[in-house]
């Protein structure tokens, strides 16, 4: 057993600095490299954090002091990525979504295996404490039968923010309310109450005329166990309010808004109860208002469950085999969308689904 694993982060961009301090805050990781291929980028961050910088990941793969690679790439440069380090023999922790199709996700997955490497995927609001409350009551029963898993997602995005790099405007690449920003809630409902069955949505652009791409969602799923789910997301709802995930039961309801438990109601109470409903702080942004406007720990939990992992042996807490159907879900949005009909699942991967309509 090791005492330290050395994190290498592929990507200098937006979300590395939240892998980057969770590294540093865990037992038992140590940060070792940033690798970006803007020079300025990876030296921006490595002299921050005062660590190496590498500008390709093939050098970065041979440094022995890296144990873990934190995919922090643009969505459609995932899965050569994680390739790569599979083939390296690197753990991975890759963010999301895994990749933009599913013989991707599936290559990636049977690499990692292969390979004998964790890979995991950060849909780090999966932990959140309201959300793992909700999964044990409906473990439980305490929902009775779960009638509706709805995801509420009114955010606000600037067309600048589209703008400050070609990727955030190309769908190809994952750019697109669906995939990007709205993946994390669709992911939760589908965590709670998925599978699905069926989806039908439909996508607009509302307020980012410059940009060809949907900022808003609307879309509605059925679960192959009986739920429903309706999905509203947005990145045009300025100033951008706290996300809402709401289930709801014959026996129950529990709402998280941002990552506050704000209702938590069971015809059944339970002496647990009072705390769970004490659960977040409507304080802790959640990124309503800015791409980088959230908190760490989410991420920081999900970091320190890779180390636990590679030392137990155990699976990591969210494997990306377990994000798969969410990306099934997504990906059926765009057919749904693009075809203006509802979708039954499985889907196949189709690249016209990425062609904007709007
Ligand atoms: N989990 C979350 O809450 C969260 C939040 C934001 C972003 N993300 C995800 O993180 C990933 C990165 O997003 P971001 O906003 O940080 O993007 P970004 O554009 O800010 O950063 C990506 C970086 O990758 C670099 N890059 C591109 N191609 C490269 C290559 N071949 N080799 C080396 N470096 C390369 C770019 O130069 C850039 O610095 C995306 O998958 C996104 O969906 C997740």
């Amino acid at each position: 057993m090791k005492k330290e694993y050395g994190f290498g982060i592929l990507g200098a961009g937006l979300v590395s600095p939240f892998h980057a301090k969770s590294v540093k805050a865990s037992q038992g990781g140590k940060l070792i490299a940033f690798c970006d291929m803007s020079k300025d980028r990876a030296d921006k961050l490595a002299t921050e954090y005062g660590v190496k910088a590498y500008y390709d990941l093939a050098d970065m793969l041979k440094d022995p002091a890296i144990d873990v690679v934190n995919v922090c790439l643009p969505n459609h440069l995932h899965h050569q990525a994680v390739l790569a380090c599979a083939r390296a023999g690197k753990h991975v922790l890759t963010e999301k979504p895994p990749a933009m199709t599913l013989q991707e996700t599936d290559e990636m997955i049977a690499a990692c295996a292969q390979a004998g490497v964790k890979f995991g995927c950060t849909v780090q609001c999966r932990v959140r404490k309201a959300i793992q409350a909700i999964k044990k009551a409906v473990a439980d029963g305490r929902f009775g039968t779960l009638l509706q898993a709805d995801a509420v997602m009114k955010w606000f995005r600037s067309t600048d923010y589209y703008k400050s790099d070609a990727w955030r405007m190309s769908r190809k690449s994952g750019a697109g309310v669906t995939v990007q920003h709205a993946f994390h809630y669709i992911d939760l409902i589908q965590y709670i109450a998925g599978p699905a069955a069926r989806v039908d949505a439909r996508m607009t652009n509302l307020a980012h005329p410059d940009i060809h791409l949907e900022d808003t969602l609307y879309a509605f799923i059925e679960f192959k166990g009986g739920a429903r789910g309706m999905v509203e997301a947005s990145t045009a709802m300025w100033p951008g309010t706290d996300i809402r995930i709401e289930i709801h039961g014959t026996d129950g309801t529990a709402i998280m808004t941002g990552e506050k438990m704000s209702v938590w109601k069971f015809r059944e109470e339970k002496p647990e109860d009072a705390e769970i409903r004490a659960i977040g702080s409507a304080a802790q942004s959640t990124g309503a208002t800015g791409a980088a406007d959230f908190g760490y720990l989410d991420h920081a939990f999900l970091i320190q469950d890779m180390i636990d992992s590679i030392n137990t042996g155990r699976e990591v807490a969210i494997p990306v085999a377990s994000v798969r159907p969410t990306l099934e879900i997504v990906l059926a949005m765009y057919h749904s969308a693009f075809r203006g009909t509802p979708v039954t699942l499985p889907v196949k991967d189709d690249e016209k689904i990425w062609e904007w309509k709007g």
